[in-house]
């Protein structure tokens, strides 16, 4: 009998996640033997799953928060992964346990669609955190030019300070004429994330016309940023639907870059970032 593969996420709390859900589902579609399970595991035995997990044959695993940073010390790393500090998915199909960050890739794949070559392109990201960091290593990547506004100044600074193009500004005056600026604004902080829906940083008087204006806020898909945008007259809106299916592109990507072979002779499938 063929051994089912087995995937999973780690993470603590992990019971909210919708990853079980979608990667079942996407093993059914594709008639994969495999099975894809949540996990609850702390900081302090984070070393010792990953381990076990090797041993056990497990295929993959996603990270997810808070041990997407502290997971980096126990794989190698590619190198956009070091860079961001973080990882979201192992791959055991090697040797050793292969840590890649995929967080950013839906985002990107979504924004060059929608702009085309982003270097040298004024991209204005609102946030800090850890969504904030992952699109603006990879815009860093594409040679574009971020400025990062948060509400603590400081943590905007100090992300800059990792990236070879990008400057830090706070929420005040300088950010409105910064988004005068601008060919491209993402929020990247929850904002106006269910249950405050009627909460945005930006208002349609403060945008213009030929902005991109990206949300990476999925729950509502429209959020009041991007009715903003839709009064301001903004032709073109991405909505965070629109980069998380995006996103479960990364499927394939790995699958061509032979990243998680999972070896049952049904092909590979790569785990779609948490
Ligand atoms: P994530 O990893 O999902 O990005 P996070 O690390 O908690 O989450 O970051 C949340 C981001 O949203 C931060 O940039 C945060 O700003 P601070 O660094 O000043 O905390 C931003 N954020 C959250 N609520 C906000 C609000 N009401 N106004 C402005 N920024 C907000």
């Amino acid at each position: 009998m063929m051994m089912k593969n087995i995937y999973g996420i780690l993470g603590d709390p992990v019971a909210h996640s919708l990853s079980p859900v979608m990667h079942n589902a996407a093993f059914e579609k594709l008639g994969m033997d495999a099975v894809y399970l949540a996990f609850r595991v702390s900081k302090a035995e984070l070393g010792d799953a990953i381990k076990g997990a090797k041993s056990l044959g497990i295929a993959g695993l996603n990270v997810t928060i808070p041990l997407k940073e502290k997971a980096l010390a126990f794989v190698d790393a590619e190198e956009v992964a070091k860079k961001i500090g973080a990882i979201n998915t192992i791959d055991f199909s090697r040797g050793t346990p292969v840590g890649y960050n995929t967080d950013g890739i839906g985002s990107m794949q979504v924004l060059k669609e929608t702009v085309g070559e982003l270097k040298g392109k004024k991209v204005l990201i609102i946030g800090a955190g850890g969504a904030a960091k992952a699109i603006a290593f990879y815009l860093d990547l594409e040679g574009a030019e971020v400025t990062l506004a948060n509400r603590t100044k400081e943590r905007a600074a100090q992300l800059a300070a990792k990236l070879s193009n990008a400057a830090a500004i706070g929420l005040g005056a300088e950010f409105k004429k910064q988004i005068k600026a601008s060919d491209i604004l993402i929020n990247a902080t929850s904002v106006g994330m269910h249950p405050h829906e009627d909460a945005t940083l930006v208002n349609a008087d403060m945008m213009h016309p030929d902005l991109v204006v990206f949300d990476i806020v999925y729950n509502p898909v429209e959020t009041k940023l991007l009715k903003e945008a839709k009064r301001a007259g903004v032709k073109k809106i991405v909505d965070g639907e629109d980069a998380r299916l995006s996103g479960r592109g990364i499927v394939q990507d790995m699958d061509k870059r032979g990243a998680a072979d999972s070896g049952n002779g049904k092909g590979s499938y790569g785990c779609v970032g948490s």
